[in-house]
């Protein structure tokens, strides 16, 4: 029992610490089979992708050619909003990883590398850093370039998933607004 307890607290406090220090943890994008950062434990105060907020993810293809690298911008604004984190990521229509994400160098993000994710799915997740989460502007995100590389050959339709968080600053998980938003991209002419 005793070893149980001790397992239980120290997968609490791995999870705290990394999702304080090295931004969301994994499996919160909102792709089929992950929750949103507004589960049922996490930043849930408020009602998911309520109008509050403008999104702009830039660069996103229309249609993918193998081995093409992307650049895509994402930022958005919510009057108000003082600390601002994403989490990104990319999967086919059978939910498995498809091309593969870049963090840029320069760029406060990072692919969240921790093992308990991988163990439940080949998905990468690019998440911002500690340092990410500091807009410059009143109610204006950080403006956070990632990169996508196609696969190499054509093959399934690509799903990009990205959850927001307009944070209220209270380092606190509570009074959080939370959005998501997905795209496909299909494979260009075989
Ligand atoms: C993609 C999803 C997520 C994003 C973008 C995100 C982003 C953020 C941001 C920006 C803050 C600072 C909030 C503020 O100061 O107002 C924060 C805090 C926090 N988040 Fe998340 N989060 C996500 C998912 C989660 C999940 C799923 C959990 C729970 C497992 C979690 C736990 C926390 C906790 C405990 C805090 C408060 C203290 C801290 O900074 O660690 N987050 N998160």
């Amino acid at each position: 029992m005793r070893i149980i307890t001790i397992l239980m607290i120290t997968i609490f406090l791995c999870t705290a610490v990394s999702a304080k220090k090295k931004g969301a943890p994994g499996m919160s994008a909102g792709a089929p089979g992950d929750r949103t950062c507004n589960s049922k434990k996490c930043h849930a105060g408020n009602e998911l992708n309520s109008d509050k907020a403008k999104i702009f993810i830039a660069g996103l293809p229309k249609i993918y050619t193998p081995n093409e690298i992307y650049e895509i911008t994402l930022r958005f604004e919510q009057p108000g909003a003082k600390r601002w984190g994403f989490q990104a990521t990319v999967a086919n229509d059978k939910g498995d990883a498809i091309g593969s994400l870049i963090s840029v160098k320069g760029q406060e993000t990072h692919i969240q590398d921790n093992a308990r994710y991988k163990s439940k799915t080949n998905r990468q997740y690019l998440t911002h850093t500690k340092k990410g989460i500091l807009g410059s502007e009143k109610g204006k995100s950080p403006s956070w370039i990632i990169q996508w590389k196609a696969p190499e050959t054509v093959v399934d339709t690509s799903n990009f998933y990205f959850a927001f968080n307009a944070g209220n600053g209270n380092n606190k998980d509570t009074g959080d607004f939370i959005y998501t938003r997905s795209f496909r991209v299909s494979p260009g002419s075989k």
